[in-house]
């Protein structure tokens, strides 16, 4: 079973889509006991993903369901 489905996920933090995007089209799935990791050099989104993830930020587009 999924417990987080993420979908077309973009994201900049000036929520303008004229801007280069931080993520675009991010998606994912996660299944219950699944272990996931994030992977990226530095600056590439990974604490940005999380920050949407928590609704500290909001998507420009695409949707996030837990
Ligand atoms: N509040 C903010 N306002 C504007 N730009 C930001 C903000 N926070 C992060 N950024 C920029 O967004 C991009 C992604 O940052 P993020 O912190 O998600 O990267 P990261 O993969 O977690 O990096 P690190 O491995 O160094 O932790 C970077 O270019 C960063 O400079
Ligand atoms: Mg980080």
């Amino acid at each position: 079973m999924d417990i987080l489905n993420v979908s077309n996920l973009t994201f900049n933090y000036n929520n303008n889509l004229e801007n280069l995007p931080i993520l675009k089209n991010l998606s994912f799935n996660v299944k219950s006991n699944e272990l996931v990791s994030i992977v990226g050099g530095s600056g590439c989104g990974k604490s940005t993903i999380i920050k949407l993830l928590a609704s500290i930020e909001k998507p420009i587009q695409g949707d996030i369901v837990i």
